[in-house]
């Protein structure tokens, strides 16, 4: 019987460091409900210095904590490495009472992999086992993982996932890359089918799910449990919006009606940031910057998208960003 907590069907909001903080959770919780289930960005298990639950609240957020239904919706994701205190940090989380772990066994980054972390746990399978236990034994919420298909090559994807689920893991998260492939090429949607026939535990698919056909197309090629969107939920973060309002009318869904919403989101979108951003502390130019990384995927489908990527890009400050989201219409 799963205890995961999102059902069967559900579309899932990636975690993505240095988007998915509290602010931005916040808006995308209160704008767009219909996601079923948001993530923290990681939070990196110290290696030095004593472990308590004070930064584990800073990262999840007050606002998360206090607030049940939200809580309840937001997965609490940990990066850690082999000389990281993983132990206290489940351990924190359990007398947090936090609801949910996941283990990201995904991050490609070079500075991670080089202190046996994240994607790298790929390549010592005894680490990885160690590490899952670790955590299992420690923390009794729910406890999933998210990785890649191998950090060189796949030859070790069946075993990275059978040994997961002998650790205890309750759901895993596919990204159906290697490391080595960084973001290149295509997510291989059928090794993420392949783990579906032969695991006993569900299993979530994700890469490059861009729009609402390749929702459909990725529950229906895999046959996954429940689907996570990164990069496509930064270009339409209302996506899950689009997608339960359309699923029985996907193929009448056209170029210029999904241009239209489009437009008619975006204000929304970068208002209600932009208020929660303040409410948070930002200063204007922290704010400008996030703007300008959140604009990298909103324009991919503009006539001239370049153009008008740049001209966000190139904003000097959030009155003359304001101004450009403005001309688009
Ligand atoms: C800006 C950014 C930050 C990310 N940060 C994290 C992270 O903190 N934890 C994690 O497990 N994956 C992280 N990822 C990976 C995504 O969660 C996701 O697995 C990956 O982007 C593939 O899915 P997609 O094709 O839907 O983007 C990040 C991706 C992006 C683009």
């Amino acid at each position: 019987m799963s205890r995961l907590p999102y059902a069967k069907g559900s579309l899932l909001f990636a975690p993505m460091e240095g988007v998915t903080d509290e602010p931005y959770r916040k808006i995308i919780e209160k704008i767009y409900p219909q996601w079923d289930y948001l993530f923290t960005d990681f939070y990196r298990v110290p290696t030095v210095g004593k472990i308590t639950s004070a930064p584990l609240l800073r990262h999840l957020g007050r606002h998360t904590m206090d607030n049940e239904r939200v809580r309840s919706k937001t997965g609490f994701q940990i990066l850690t490495a082999a000389q990281a205190q993983t132990l206290d940090v489940a351990q924190a989380a359990q007398s947090l009472k936090l609801h949910h772990l996941d283990l990201n066994l995904g991050c490609p980054a070079k500075k991670v992999n080089a202190h046996c972390g994240g994607s790298f746990m790929l390549t010592d399978l005894k680490l990885m086992e160690e590490t899952a236990r670790k955590i299992r034994d420690n923390f009794s919420g729910v406890f999933t993982a998210k990785i890649r298909l191998g950090y060189h090559d796949k030859s070790s994807f069946k075993e990275i996932v059978l040994r997961l689920i002998d650790a205890g893991v309750e759901a895993i998260t596919i990204h159906g890359r290697t490391r080595d492939e960084m973001y290149k090429g295509h997510a291989d949607w059928d090794a993420i089918a392949m783990a579906v026939e032969f695991s006993s535990v569900p299993i979530i698919g994700n890469g490059d799910i861009w729009s609402v056909h390749d929702v459909d197309a990725m529950f229906k090629h895999t046959g996954c449990y429940a689907v996570m969107l990164g990069r496509g939920a930064l270009k339409t973060p209302w996506m899950a919006k689009l997608y339960k309002e359309n699923r029985n009318k996907l193929s009448e869904l056209h170029e210029t009606f999904l241009h239209y919403e489009r437009l008619k989101y975006l204000d929304e979108y970068f208002f209600e940031l932009e208020k929660s951003y303040l409410s948070y502390g930002f200063s204007e130019s922290n704010i400008l910057g996030r703007f300008k990384s959140l604009s990298r995927y909103l324009f991919d489908d503009f006539d001239q998208a370049d153009s008008v990527r740049s001209s966000f890009l190139r904003a000097p400050n959030l009155s003359d960003f304001q101004h450009s989201l403005q001309n688009l219409h």
